[in-house]
C-alpha cells in the first residue's frame, strides 16, 4: 500500500493517475480509523478505480487543546485496517503537520451562508473554520473526482457542500449513512476512549433519538424537545450539550413544522471528558 506524507509527491503521483484515466475516490478522515471509516473506504472504491485516504489530526478544528492532544493516533493499526479491504487500489496521505500548514498553523475564516453558526458552530468556536481550511487544502492536494463524507457529522457534511458550491470546487461531495455498533451507538474514534461505564449506557443517546422521531410524526418539535431535555437530566452519567430539531438545508431550529422541509434530530452529549454526537433523519 502507498503512504505519501509530502502534499508534492502525492499531487504529482495522482496526476499520472488522473492523466491516464483513473478516476479517484477521497475519504478524509483523522486516523483512528474505525467501521464507519471503512464503509466510507469501501463505497469509494465501488465508484472510483482507487481511493485516497488521508489520516491528519487538524490542529485547527480543535477548540480545546486537550481534546487534540489526547485525540487517538494509530497510524499503524490503521494502515493494518485498510490492508483488510484493498492494498492496491488505496493510497494513504498521512502528512506532518508541517507538510499542510507550515510556519502557519492557522484556519482561514469561512462562511457557508449561516450553517456555520449553527449546533457545533455556536459551541465548538473556530472548528468550522478549522475544517473549511483543511478540507479545501486536501482536496487541492488530492483532486479527488468524488469525496465521501458520513452522516454522523451531518452539519460538517452540508458545510462541506456549501464550500464546494461558494468555491466551484471541481469535486462531488456524497453523504453516507451512519454506521452504529451493534447496540447502536454512532461510530466514532471518541468511542475508543469512553469508560466502560460510559459505554454500557451510551445506546441511551440512539434510543432517545428513536424516540424523539416517534414523538415527531404526532408532537411539536418544542414537546420533544422537552421530553429529551427531560430524559437526560435523569440519566446522571451524561451531560446534554444540545438536542435540536432543525432544518436539513438551513440547519436553523424548526419553529414550526411544514410537510413540505426535511428535518433532522440532532444531539451532543457529554459523557465524562468525551464529547458526543449523534443524529436521525425524523420525516
Ligand atoms: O470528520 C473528520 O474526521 C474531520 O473533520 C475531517 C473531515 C477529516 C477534517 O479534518
Amino acid at each position: 500500500m502507498k503512504n505519501f506524507q509530502n502534499k508534492a509527491e502525492l499531487s504529482t503521483y495522482i496526476g499520472v493517475l488522473k492523466a491516464n484515466g483513473s478516476t479517484i475516490g477521497f475519504v478524509p478522515t483523522m486516523g483512528a480509523l474505525h467501521q464507519g471509516h471503512l464503509s466510507l473506504v469501501n463505497n469509494g472504491l465501488s465508484e472510483n478505480d482507487l481511493v485516497v485516504v488521508s489520516i491528519f489530526v487538524n490542529p485547527t478544528q480543535f477548540d480545546n487543546k486537550e481534546d487534540l492532544v489526547k485525540y487517538p493516533r494509530t497510524l499503524e493499526e490503521d494502515i493494518s485496517l485498510l490492508k483488510t479491504v484493498s492494498s492496491d487500489r488505496i493510497i494513504v496521505y498521512s502528512p506532518t503537520v508541517d507538510d499542510i500548514y507550515g510556519n502557519h498553523i492557522e484556519s482561514r475564516t469561512f462562511t457557508f451562508d449561516g450553517l456555520e453558526h449553527e449546533m457545533e458552530g455556536a459551541f465548538r468556536k473556530g472548528h468550522f473554520d478549522g475544517v473549511g481550511t483543511i478540507v479545501k487544502r486536501l482536496f487541492e492536494i488530492v483532486n479527488p473526482d468524488r469525496a465521501y463524507f458520513g452522516e454522523k457529522d451531518f452539519q460538517q457534511l452540508q458545510i462541506i457542500r456549501k464550500l464546494v458550491e461558494l468555491h466551484q470546487l471541481p469535486v462531488e461531495i456524497i453523504g453516507c449513512p451512519i454506521h452504529r455498533a451493534a447496540d447502536g451507538l454512532a461510530m466514532s474514534s471518541r468511542n475508543a476512549r469512553l469508560s466502560s461505564e460510559h459505554r454500557i449506557v451510551s445506546p441511551f443517546i440512539y434510543k432517545t433519538l428513536i424516540a424523539a422521531k416517534t414523538q415527531f410524526g404526532t408532537k411539536s418539535a418544542q414537546a420533544v424537545t422537552e421530553w429529551v431535555n427531560k430524559e437526560f437530566k435523569n440519566q446522571p452519567l451524561f451531560e446534554l450539550e444540545y438536542f435540536i430539531i432543525a432544518d436539513i438545508s438551513t440547519l436553523k431550529p424548526v419553529k414550526r413544522k411544514s410537510t413540505k422541509k426535511s428535518y433532522r434530530a440532532f444531539i451532543a452529549v457529554y459523557a465524562g471528558d468525551i464529547r458526543l454526537i449523534d443524529n436521525i433523519a425524523l420525516n
